[in-house]
């Protein structure tokens, strides 16, 4: 099947608004051609012209979005985003605007903004590309496909043009690993990317050709479920889990997620039904939040079962919200995938008219519970559960303090349940299937099945649901992939795994993932990889620690080193030495940055050793050596310290 996520402008939007002002015409006959008054206001106010008019078009902007998302501080983001479409970017009057209307300090909506990669103090192209740098996608030639669109378009990566029609940027992995190199377009993506289709993109946006008028196809996301198992196989009706579950009571439900062993998909395997009772047990305005920001590069199955499971998944939210007595949920939805956004509002008015969401749930006087989707802003530290709840809470998602931990201090300080999608998927099948039936599937510790995202040098990438402890050797079969170099098991922050290894298995008490599957072709270079998992973590730690700020940039700069050949055995000792640093830091982040470092190092010093300039130790600096030039100049060579 295939999805075409085009975007919708027309009426209500800013330009509409403005362009009713009458002053088109006079634009149009001084020679501004069909640019609207709202990109004249906003050009002027990049140039820092204070007009009346301008400040005007400004208000307007934040009006319209705090009409449409409203003021509370879960709706503060989609308020700065849809600024941000409108306007191209966050002008200083609007953040001030915005500061008011929410009721909160300005340095606190700066501070928001100017945290999130695709929100933007500054000006942006009124066509905003970022190009997934995602060492899938580089190595599917991305680089030299920005390098192309670049050239066609007068313009440096990174840069925004003089006349601001375009800007151009990377980002990190936009969850199409399965059909890259991809990018994304005012945060449209486009799969497939090639030469021709650079070329004719050049072209479009030269022509000022608006992206909802783009050829629908360059949009297309396809579908690669290529293996069905218990989750995506089993045969499910919206409402089945949940009567069951009410008809049986919280007791039974709870058993039944006990007995089917589920632990968390997100990566960590907490057990689920645990979490939810301690959740349970413990007083206040319960949440359930479901984890959607799939950020790991290399990780799309949450894509496809939002896409295509999207009620299983609010089931299995509700069934939380059943235990715990939760009220509202939220799911968190990363950015990149908000073209996901209005196939899921559909999915939850439809639960709403069959009773499945709102008030009194299932006809039961004392059962409300319904679900709001908060949209990221590209930051993948808001997959850590604790930034995730600082987000939706309009705060800086900054990792929070742990313990205490969101079951029993989360949103708004409340006892929180957050779940990756694929554990609430996988709870609503439980609801009606029962524990046994799931615990039958995997091995002793890890139960039921797993959905991996595989991408790479094979055959067919896609994902692939599969029994836990199967091998990596077997899943290779599965996707064909020909001589290889290397696996990595669960993104950068996992286990890169040498074909040595290759018995190894799916499994938390082997090598636990939250299903990103890379598969690197013996032509790969080691050493090339590992830099972009260094590089990954540099620029994706939120920098309110030390030791992770400090520690990712020093390690991407001494991997940096060794890729081009200039270092020496002491930089590797060096980059040895930053794993305890690394460990001190606050969060997941910073504990995992070290992983795809050591993990290369352990299994091919050879690949190393073969880059450095020199094997000896040779000290990155030599004092000596560098005092030499003063010595000489002031004619001081220590005699003056003896006397001393
Ligand atoms: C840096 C970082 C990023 C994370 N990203 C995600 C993510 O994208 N999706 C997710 O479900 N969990 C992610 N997690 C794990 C969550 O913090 C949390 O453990 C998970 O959402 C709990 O759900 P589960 O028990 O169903 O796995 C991340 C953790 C860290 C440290
Ligand atoms: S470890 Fe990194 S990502 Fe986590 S809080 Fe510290 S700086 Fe932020």
């Amino acid at each position: 099947m295939i999805f075409c996520p085009l975007p919708l402008r027309g009426e209500g939007t800013i330009g509409h608004v403005a362009d009713q002002s009458g002053f088109q015409p006079y634009f149009e006959a001084i020679g501004f051609g069909r640019w609207s008054f709202i990109d004249l206001l906003f050009r002027s106010r990049s140039l820092e012209i204070d007009t009346a008019e301008s400040l005007d078009a400004v208000a307007a902007v934040v009006d319209k979005a705090v009409s449409q998302h409203g003021t509370r501080p879960q709706h503060l983001l989609a308020v700065l985003r849809q600024i941000q479409k409108d306007c191209h970017y966050l002008p200083k009057q609007a953040l001030q605007s915005v500061a008011r209307r929410f009721s909160l300090p300005l340095a606190r909506v700066v501070g928001v903004a100017e945290f999130y990669g695709f929100l933007h103090t500054q000006p942006r192209g009124e066509y905003d590309i970022y190009f997934s740098d995602c060492v899938i996608d580089v190595f599917h030639d991305s680089e030299a496909l920005m390098q192309r669109l670049c050239h066609r378009l007068r313009l440096q990566p990174g840069a925004v043009r003089g006349d601001r029609r375009v800007s151009i940027d990377t980002t990190s992995c936009t969850g199409l690993c399965d059909q890259g190199p991809a990018l994304l377009v005012n945060g449209w993506p486009v799969p497939r990317l090639t030469p021709t289709l650079m070329d004719a993109m050049a072209d479009h946006i030269e022509r000022r050709v608006p992206v909802t008028q783009w050829p629908a196809e360059w949009f297309l996301i396809e579908d690669h479920l290529c293996r069905h198992d218990l989750l995506l196989n089993t045969p499910w009706r919206p409402g089945t889990g949940l009567k069951n579950a009410l008809r049986q009571g919280v007791g039974w439900l709870l058993e039944q997620l006990t007995a089917s062993g589920l632990r968390g998909r997100g990566g960590a395997g907490f057990p689920t039904a645990r979490k939810w009772q301690f959740c349970r047990e413990t007083p206040g305005d319960h949440y359930v939040v479901c984890n959607a920001d799939e950020g790991e590069p290399g990780t799309f199955k949450d894509r496809e079962l939002l896409k295509h499971y999207a009620d299983q998944v609010f089931e299995g939210m509700t069934l939380a919200a059943f235990v715990t007595g939760a009220r509202l949920g939220f799911l968190y939805l990363r950015g990149e995938y908000e073209c996901l956004l209005r196939p899921l509002q559909a999915a939850l008015r439809q639960r709403r008219c069959l009773g499945l969401l709102g008030r009194n749930l299932c006809g039961l006087m004392d059962f409300h519970f319904d679900i709001e989707i908060v949209v990221g802003a590209g930051a993948y530290i808001c997959g850590e559960e604790s930034a995730l709840l600082n987000s939706i809470e309009g705060l800086r998602p900054h990792p929070r303090n742990r313990p205490p931990y969101p079951v029993t201090c989360g949103l708004w300080n409340q006892p929180t349940v957050v779940n990756n999608v694929e554990s609430f998927a996988a709870a609503s099948l439980i609801a009606v299937h029962g524990g046994e039936w799931f615990a039958k599937v995997g091995t002793e510790k890890s139960k039921g099945t797993k959905l991996l995202s595989i991408s790479g040098d094979c055959a067919r990438p896609g994902i692939y649901e599969v029994p836990f402890g199967i091998t990596v050797a077997e899943v290779l079969g599965l996707c064909g992939s020909g001589e290889t170099l290397g696996v990595q098991v669960g993104g950068p922050a996992g286990t890169f795994v040498a074909p040595s290894d290759y018995q190894r298995r799916i499994a938390y008490e082997d090598l636990g993932t939250g299903g990103s599957f890379m598969v690197f072709g013996s032509h790969r270079d080691i050493i090339d990889i590992a830099t972009r998992f260094a590089q990954f973590f540099a620029h994706e730690s939120c920098g309110f620690c030390t030791p992770c700020r400090v520690g990712t940039s020093l390690q991407l700069r001494l991997m940096e080193k060794i890729r081009r050949g200039w270092a020496t055995a002491g930089d590797i000792q060096e980059l040895e030495s930053l794993k305890q640093l690394l460990e001190a830091s606050h969060c997941g982040l910073g504990h995992t940055a070290h992983n795809p470092v050591q993990h290369t190092l352990a299994h091919y010093p050879g690949h190393y050793q073969a880059r450095l300039r020199d094997l000896d130790f040779s000290p990155g600096f030599d004092l000596d050596n560098e005092l030499e030039t003063a010595r000489q100049l002031t004619g001081r060579f220590g005699d003056h310290l003896r006397q001393v």
